[in-house]
């Protein structure tokens, strides 16, 4: 149910009618106010200006051409010429019965684009970083929303798998077999770099060695690939078990790391020549791009391949650009990656189009967030100042989630509480991270993020228990049959609410935002409080008792389902 767009259709119907070019805009947003109804028309003095109208007078033709009575009471037009829309009562008390028992809830989209998302996009042999976090979490609640709206969507989890560092990687596992290394020794892959590294800067040989099977691994030998095969498992199995505590959709089968597009590098950077848009300089291959400007003014130099014959992280990213619309057959790429990859990603996207490797309708969007800060606001650091992994962030999570469920709630068995623990700890920190506005930095605060108060993870997650604690006090099994039915204004704006969710969700898509799917859920629960508060359920006589309780259920699962979207899980009791 999309009402907006079932009002800006037919409020751009009847301005056309009235004399509008067909191009207008009804712009139809739901309303800031009750006084100006629960949608209001922004488009009519921009089309009446063009038209050399009277704004209130092409207004009043407008709606004269309107024909709302199914689900408008009334319609008004306001201040300079707006259109605000009040709903029926009627209408909207349909609406939500029908909603209710739709298993979609009442949602009607049905995209069918093929959407390749790119995200998480870890590294091999280092540890996840925060980084990683943001687009893993923020990637993959796209996805779900994405998926949930009937696109189907190719995870590609752009894994950092190539490069000249595999050589001295090479060298040092092959050290690590030759001495019989443990598992556990393997698992710490931080420690494992550190030392891979240690080795190439003090002992020469080892360095000689790795440099050769830098050389090894770029022309194919079997022993070397074998080997960078070890060490790309090693790292992403460490990832899997992140993603599956994170609640994360990604599996292995969604890895595209960059080594994917090796083969097609070279044809790349041939084509790139052959349009005359890469040159020789300096014995490199090199874009000249007029859009972005040196440090002394002069087109900025993006290499495309080095003196050395090797690629690098652009080439690839223009390779993957090719790949997913040529051979994947996707409508639309979307990439989240920190703020800081802005201008490579630009770049790389840049080069793509001018080549005409991509059409130039196809979507190639890149979804860029902020860091996450201390509560010092500098970057988010351990105590000692490294880098934090998230597999202690985790823990330290789920330590503090425990501490607060053994005092509110010291009668749970092991199991649920076990249960109620993961939802609260995972939950709390990818919703202090999805609930802000991507675009922005944000405080990693612990506190915040895990209240029962505010636009909190643990605060949603309570209000869908107590609804459903709602049912369980009183025994209900079964949902009565019957229809929702408005008495009240808290009834009333509680069904506006619910049936706005369709609308959130094409909105988080579009631009990439979950935080306004937590708002809206946020919202949502305290809108159902303000109802539970002033409308008595179990009370009240039968129709209306039905209808409240139909009413509590479709909020439960709009909210069980927006934190699923989310990729939050929910319980039955906190
Ligand atoms: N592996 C990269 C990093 O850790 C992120 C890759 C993002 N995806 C892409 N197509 N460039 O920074």
């Amino acid at each position: 149910m999309n009402i907006q767009q079932i009002l800006n259709d037919k409020i751009k119907q009847a301005m056309i009618i009235a004399g509008a070019s067909d191009d207008s805009e009804a712009l139809v947003r739901q309303s800031g106010k009750p006084q100006f109804g629960d949608y209001q028309a922004n488009g009519i003095m921009a089309a009446a200006k063009k038209m050399g109208k009277n704004p209130r007078e092409f207004a009043q033709s407008v709606v004269d051409n309107l024909a709302l009575d199914d689900l408008a009471e009334k319609v008004e037009i306001a201040g300079a010429g707006f259109i605000n829309i009040f709903l029926k009562n009627d209408w909207l008390s349909k609406q939500a019965t029908a909603a209710q028992r739709d298993e979609k809830l009442g949602v009607l989209t049905k995209q069918n684009q093929r959407v390749v998302v790119d995200y998480s996009a870890p590294n091999v042999a280092k540890e996840m970083h925060v980084g990683h976090l943001r687009s893993t979490i923020i990637g993959d609640s796209i996805v779900r929303v994405l998926e949930f709206l009937g696109n189907s969507v190719i995870r590609a989890n752009h894994v950092g798998d190539w490069g000249t560092q595999f050589g001295m990687l090479i060298a040092y596992l092959e050290k690590m077999q030759a001495e019989n290394a443990s598992e556990m020794q393997l698992a710490d892959i931080e420690e494992f770099y550190r030392q891979a590294k240690l080795n190439y800067d003090s002992d020469e040989n080892f360095a000689e060695k790795s440099r050769n099977y830098v050389v090894k691994l770029q022309s194919g030998d079997a022993y070397c690939l074998d080997m960078w095969q070890k060490l790309v498992a090693i790292t992403m199995n460490q990832c899997q078990q992140t993603y599956d505590r994170l609640n994360v959709t990604l599996t292995p089968n969604d890895v595209m790391g960059e080594s994917l597009y090796n083969p097609l590098l070279p044809e790349v950077v041939q084509t790139l020549k052959d349009k005359g848009l890469a040159v020789e300089d300096d014995g490199a291959v090199v874009v000249f791009l007029d859009e972005f400007k040196n440090k002394d003014g002069d087109p900025m130099g993006v290499i495309v391949q080095k003196k050395d014959g090797g690629y690098l992280y652009t080439t690839t990213d223009i390779a993957a650009a090719k790949y997913r619309y040529e051979t994947l057959k996707a409508d639309r790429v979307v990439l989240f990656t920190d703020a800081r990859q802005a201008q490579h990603i630009a770049q790389a996207w840049l080069i793509t189009r001018k080549a005409g490797l991509v059409p130039d309708e196809f979507g190639l969007e890149h979804f860029t967030f902020g860091m996450m800060l201390g509560k010092d606001g500098k970057p988010f650091k351990t105590r000692t100042g490294g880098t934090v992994k998230l597999s202690d962030l985790l823990d330290e999570a789920v330590m503090r989630a425990t501490a607060i469920i053994d005092a509110k709630n010291p009668t749970l068995n092991d199991d649920e509480k076990s249960a109620i623990i993961d939802a609260i700890a995972i939950g709390a920190v990818k919703y202090a991270d999805l609930s802000k506005n991507r675009n922005t930095d944000y405080v990693f605060d612990w506190d915040n993020m895990l209240s029962f108060e505010g636009n909190t993870a643990p605060y949603v997650q309570y209000a869908y228990t107590r609804i459903r604690s709602i049912f369980a006090r009183a025994d209900i099994r079964q949902l009565p049959v019957g229809d929702i039915a408005i008495g009240t204004d808290k009834e009333r704006a509680l069904i506006v609410k619910l049936l706005q969710f369709e609308e959130v969700l094409l909105q988080v898509i579009k631009d990439g935002l979950p935080h306004l799917l937590c708002q809206y859920l946020f919202e949502l629960a305290g809108i159902f409080s303000g109802f539970y508060e002033a409308c008595p359920i179990l009370s009240a006589d039968d129709t209306t008792k039905t209808s409240r309780l139909l009413l509590a259920d479709f909020t439960a699962k709009t909210l069980k389902q927006g934190l699923d979207l989310l990729g939050i899980k929910t319980v039955e009791k906190m």
